[in-house]
C-alpha cells in the first residue's frame, strides 16, 4: 500500500510539531499537505518542511487518506461543517482539539465517518508528547495502526476504550506538564533562596526532573520503591518527603486532578453546539 496522504487542517503549533516528527521519522514530505487561513503561516510551514500548502481546506481534504483537524476548539464546528462535503467516506479524521466530544465531531462530519479524538500535550512540540486516543466504531484496526504511527512521531500514545477516560488523560498528561513546571518553578526559587545562583538552581532542577523521569521509565520497580530507595532512614530526603506528607500533598494532587476533570467536562458541554 502507498504511504497515506495526511492533510493538516490548521498549521499552527500542534500541526507543525506533528509534521516535523513525521518528516524526521521518514514520512515522505510529498504525502503531507497543510492548510491555514493566512499565507504568512503557510509560507513559514513551506520554508520549514517543504510540503504542499494551501488556504483551500476542500482541496486539501479531497486528496487525503487521513485528515488531522488542528484548528482551535472554537473553530472546529465551522471548519468541519464547511469541509464535510469534500471528505471521502474512506478518510479517517483525527481531532487534536481539547474539549470537543466525539458526538460533536460525528454530528459536524456526518454519519459513519471514521473519527479518532486525541488529547496530546505540549511536549509533543519536542517529540516527547504523551497522548490519549479514542476511536469511534467506524475506525478499522488498520486505521488504528496508522494513527499509532502518526502519534509515535510526537511521543507516545495510549488508546482508551471509553470516551470519558479522555478526561482522565487530560488530568494526567494533558495538564500534567504544568504540574511539573510548578514544582520546578518552586524548586528553582527555593534553590536560589538557599544561596545557589539562579542559573545553577535552574540547571540542577531541570536535570533532576529529567533524571527522575528517565529513572522511572528505565526501572523495573515502581516509583514508590524508587522514592523509598532515596529516603535513607533519618536522612535529608526523608525529612523533605515527611514534610510533603504532613502538608497532605497527595490529597492536594488528587483535588487538583479532579478539578481538571471537572473543567474538561464543563468545556466540552460549552463547545458542543
Ligand atoms: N499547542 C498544544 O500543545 C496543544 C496541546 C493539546 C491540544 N492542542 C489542540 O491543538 C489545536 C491547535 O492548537 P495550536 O496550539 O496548534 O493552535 P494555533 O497555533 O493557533 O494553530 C491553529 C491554526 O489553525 C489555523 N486556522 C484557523 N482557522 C482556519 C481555517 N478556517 N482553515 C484552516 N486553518 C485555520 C490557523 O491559521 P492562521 O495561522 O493562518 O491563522 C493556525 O495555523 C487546538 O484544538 C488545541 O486544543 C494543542
Amino acid at each position: 500500500m502507498n504511504q497515506p496522504t495526511i492533510a493538516f487542517i490548521g498549521a499552527g503549533n500542534m500541526a507543525s510539531s506533528i509534521i516535523g516528527g513525521l518528516i524526521q521519522n521518514g514520512w515522505p514530505a510529498e504525502r503531507l499537505i497543510a492548510t491555514a487561513r493566512t499565507e504568512a503561516t503557510l509560507s513559514a510551514i513551506k520554508d520549514q518542511f517543504a510540503i504542499e500548502t494551501t488556504t483551500d481546506n476542500h482541496q486539501a481534504v479531497q486528496q487525503a487518506d487521513i485528515i488531522m483537524l488542528c484548528v482551535k476548539p472554537q473553530m472546529m464546528k465551522a471548519v468541519l461543517s464547511d469541509v464535510r462535503s469534500s471528505i471521502s467516506a474512506d478518510s479517517l479524521l483525527i481531532s487534536v482539539a481539547a474539549g470537543i466530544t466525539m458526538s460533536s465531531l460525528e454530528a459536524w462530519a456526518g454519519n459513519g465517518q471514521a473519527i479518532v479524538r486525541s488529547m496530546p500535550n505540549t511536549p509533543s512540540l519536542l517529540q516527547c508528547g504523551a497522548a490519549g486516543l479514542f476511536a469511534n466504531t467506524a475506525v478499522t484496526p488498520e486505521q488504528k495502526i496508522l494513527v499509532d504511527r502518526v502519534f509515535s512521531a510526537i511521543g507516545i500514545a495510549e488508546w482508551v476504550q471509553e470516551e470519558s477516560l479522555i478526561d482522565a488523560v487530560i488530568a494526567v498528561s494533558g495538564s500534567g506538564p504544568a504540574y511539573y513546571f510548578l514544582f520546578m518553578e518552586v524548586m528553582e526559587q527555593v534553590g536560589t533562596q538557599l544561596g545557589l545562583d539562579q542559573e545553577t538552581a535552574k540547571r540542577l532542577t531541570q536535570q533532576t526532573a529529567f533524571g527522575a523521569a528517565r529513572m522511572a521509565q528505565a526501572s523495573d520497580v515502581d516509583v514508590a520503591e524508587l522514592k523509598r530507595r532515596v529516603m535513607s532512614p533519618n536522612g535529608t530526603t526523608e525529612q523533605a518527603i515527611n514534610t510533603f506528607m504532613d502538608g497532605e500533598l497527595p490529597a492536594l494532587i488528587e483535588k487538583a486532578m479532579n478539578a481538571a476533570v471537572k473543567r474538561s467536562i464543563e468545556m466540552a458541554e460549552a463547545l458542543k453546539d
